[in-house]
């Protein structure tokens, strides 16, 4: 029987050895793995920080090259070239159906200051639309905010319910966290800080937003320049940024507000809710200012701000004592009797030119003066998307088939070659192909 308790004796040693191999190579398994788990984790960490840093330094990078631009060549762009992402920081409803959007931009870095009156292009990803959606809204705040940039919108539609389009998303649907893209400030309307006159200004409706701009930052600067603003609306319901103007009339005085409401709710009252009944007007503008000789900056739908231009004019002002800004399809300064506007500025016309939209299939006579290809497209009912109508957002960039345009008022930004900007463009003069331009509209 020993032998016996000699095997099981053996086969317990082998077993007990078995064991004792598999637990040590299994802990030691469990440790390497660890090891590398820890150390992938770490290599990981460290991609991470070297691309957050390399990112950086390329903002920052891009943030030095386009200031030396900029100190060399003021009309630079004040900040970045192309799109940059920004946060939605804060959202803060104005009116039932406006909304103050404060931007962040995703890099945290500063912002440069802008010119009071100028205006963010942004890049609009709509749910289910394939396409983009450039808009230009005005900053609203004043131009010494280095951490954020505002804008200010109105629902078009007024109503929660209505949806469909740019500003029904922003009011509605846009929440704290969302990024979107956006080129810098820019615009030809702004208050030049360097002058010291006083500025008449005249708000209609969301129309308040680059003034409210030019207010806050006089203000913000501490000068003494004198602003009056005349602001129509509707009713107490419309008006933007009521508390705050009320707020910096009551602490400074070089600030004044008259408000005209045109059709005020049951309950306003004249003299207590707001100064004036009716809708703004010259005449009374002429009320409260000794004299035409001022400079006026307005801003407002297109109806308000074309009356206003064509009264102003016949009051006396100088035209370009007149300041204003027109997004989308507004056409301010006075029309011809067939609906062409005029010739104001001096320019050689190019002989009459014939421009065909190649894709709308439409030819129509251009006769010189200072109509663009854009007034050109619209009149004639070929459909071209545009912005600022400034030559600075690109959201206008047409290819250009045949031919060639001349940019008379200004120059444009960032057009790809072969294409141009219908918004400044006009035929050029004694250019190839001369009497024939043809856009791919
Ligand atoms: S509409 Fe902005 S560039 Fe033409």
């Amino acid at each position: 029987m020993d032998w016996v308790f000699v095997i099981a004796g053996g086969l317990l040693v082998v077993f007990s050895l078995t064991q004792l191999f598999f637990w040590t190579s299994t802990g030691i398994r469990r440790q390497v793995n660890e090891r590398g788990y820890w150390q992938l984790q770490r290599q990981l960490l460290v991609a991470k920080i070297q691309a957050a840093e390399a990112q950086r330094q390329l903002a920052q990078q891009t943030l030095l090259t386009t200031a030396a631009e900029t100190k060399a060549n003021p009309e630079a762009d004040v900040a970045w070239r192309g799109w940059r992402k920004f946060l939605v920081q804060r959202l803060v409803r104005e009116t039932p159906t406006t909304t103050s959007v404060y931007l962040a931009p995703q890099d945290g870095l500063q912002l440069a200051e802008f010119k009071p009156g100028q205006f963010l292009t942004l890049k609009f990803g709509l749910p289910g639309q394939s396409s983009p959606q450039i808009r230009c809204y005005s900053l609203s705040d004043g131009a010494r905010a280095t951490k954020y940039y505002r804008i200010t919108v109105k629902d078009i539609h007024g109503k929660p319910q209505i949806q469909g389009g740019v500003s029904h998303y922003v009011n509605w649907q846009w929440a704290i966290g969302d990024t979107i893209e956006v080129k810098a400030p820019a615009g030809d309307f702004f208050l030049d800080s360097s002058k010291t006159e006083p500025a008449i200004l005249l708000a209609g409706g969301v129309g308040i937003t680059p003034l409210m701009s030019m207010i806050e930052t006089v203000l913000q600067r501490g000068d003494h320049r004198d602003m009056l603003l005349f602001y129509g609306l509707r009713h107490g319901g419309e008006h933007i940024f009521k508390d705050r103007l009320r707020e910096l009339v009551r602490q400074h005085s070089n600030i004044n507000v008259l408000n005209c409401y045109s059709n005020p709710e049951s309950g306003e009252v004249e003299g207590r809710d707001y100064h004036f009944r009716g809708r703004l007007s010259v005449e009374l503008i002429k009320r409260a200012l000794p004299g035409p000789n001022f400079h006026f900056y307005m801003c407002g739908p297109t109806s308000f701000m074309s009356d206003l231009f064509q009264q102003l004019l016949e009051w006396g002002v100088p035209e370009d004592h007149i300041h204003f800004e027109a997004f989308g399809p507004a056409t301010v300064k006075p029309m011809a009797t067939d609906g062409t506007p005029t010739l104001i500025e001096s320019m050689t016309p190019a002989a009459t030119c014939k421009v065909h939209f190649a894709r709308s299939k439409k030819t129509v006579n251009w006769n010189g003066g200072d109509a663009t290809l854009l007034d050109t497209a619209l009149k004639s009912g070929v459909s071209m998307s545009s912005g600022c109508r400034a030559g600075q957002c690109g959201s206008c960039q047409t290819k250009l088939l045949r031919g060639e345009v001349a940019y008379p008022k200004s120059q444009p930004h960032d057009v790809e070659v072969g294409h141009c900007l219908p918004c400044i463009a006009v035929p050029k003069p004694n250019g190839a192909n001369a009497g024939e331009v043809v856009l791919d509209a």
